[in-house]
């Protein structure tokens, strides 16, 4: 296949001469306007420096990602519709503000994405969350939906969909349909993921052109595995076993 190499980049701050900061791995670019990559900073690329360690405990690995969840999460509410809100402060003077307008869900693809939810709910207070199950079909060996519990309301809001690493896209793609089915307009969609690959992004960007994608790194590929590369390895078992 016609994998990129992995650019380079100097990362550091930006009082530094351009020769003094080093260089590292940072996330291909990829040509869809619905991918929305976290800004590349140094403390983005130390965070996922730590996760893609294997040497990296299962303690420091929940610690890690966690943070840069909560990076997605923030990235992905700026996705979100806000209006004029005019407030006073305790000094009795007026601000001239915004609000969010609407409302929201998160749901989690089982059991990866499940890792997420903590981050979603620090960031919105009592938010509601769904959650889908698809597993592989041992007959056929296609994803299947096997159990799924959304809020009834789920074709008014809009919906955080959550899985760690976005590799083949073959469970996205089936959440997204079941979100679909129940009445959520694909507009409506973000789907927030620490680790993509060309791959899966090149599948759903043509498939839902109008779903925003949030990543924090777009990895070089997959391998024969379909285990994403540089990748971290399974990110399920990292955070809930390892
Ligand atoms: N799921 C994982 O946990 N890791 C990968 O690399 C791909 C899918």
């Amino acid at each position: 296949s016609n994998q990129p190499t992995s650019p380079k980049q100097s990362v550091g701050p930006d009082y530094r001469d351009e020769k003094q900061k080093p260089t590292a791995t940072v996330s291909t670019a990829v040509p869809f306007e619905n991918v929305h990559t976290l800004p590349q900073t140094p403390q983005l690329i130390a965070l996922l420096t730590m996760i893609r360690d294997k040497n990296t405990d299962r303690a420091d690995f929940i610690f890690y990602s966690n943070r840069i969840i909560r990076l997605l999460v923030e990235e992905g509410l700026n996705h979100l519709p806000v209006v004029e809100h005019a407030i006073t402060t305790p000094v009795g003077r007026s601000y001239a503000g915004v609000q969010f307008q609407g409302k929201i869900c998160g749901v989690s693809i089982m059991r990866a994405g499940e890792a997420m939810e903590q981050g979603l709910r620090e960031c919105c207070r009592s938010v509601r969350i769904g959650k889908i199950l698809i597993q592989r079909d041992e007959e056929t060996s296609m994803p299947k939906l096997f159990y799924d519990k959304l809020p009834e309301d789920i074709a008014d809001r809009w919906c955080l969909l959550l899985d760690p690493m976005f590799a083949t896209g073959g469970s996205a793609i089936m959440a997204v349909d079941v979100l679909k089915s129940r009445g959520v307009p694909e507009n409506r969609i973000l789907f927030l993921n620490l680790l993509a690959s060309p791959e899966g992004i090149e599948n759903f960007a043509k498939r839902f052109p109008q779903l925003r994608i949030i990543t924090a790194f777009v990895d070089q590929g997959l391998d024969e595995k379909n285990y994403i590369i540089p990748g971290l390895g399974d990110f399920g078992d990292r955070f809930y076993t390892m």
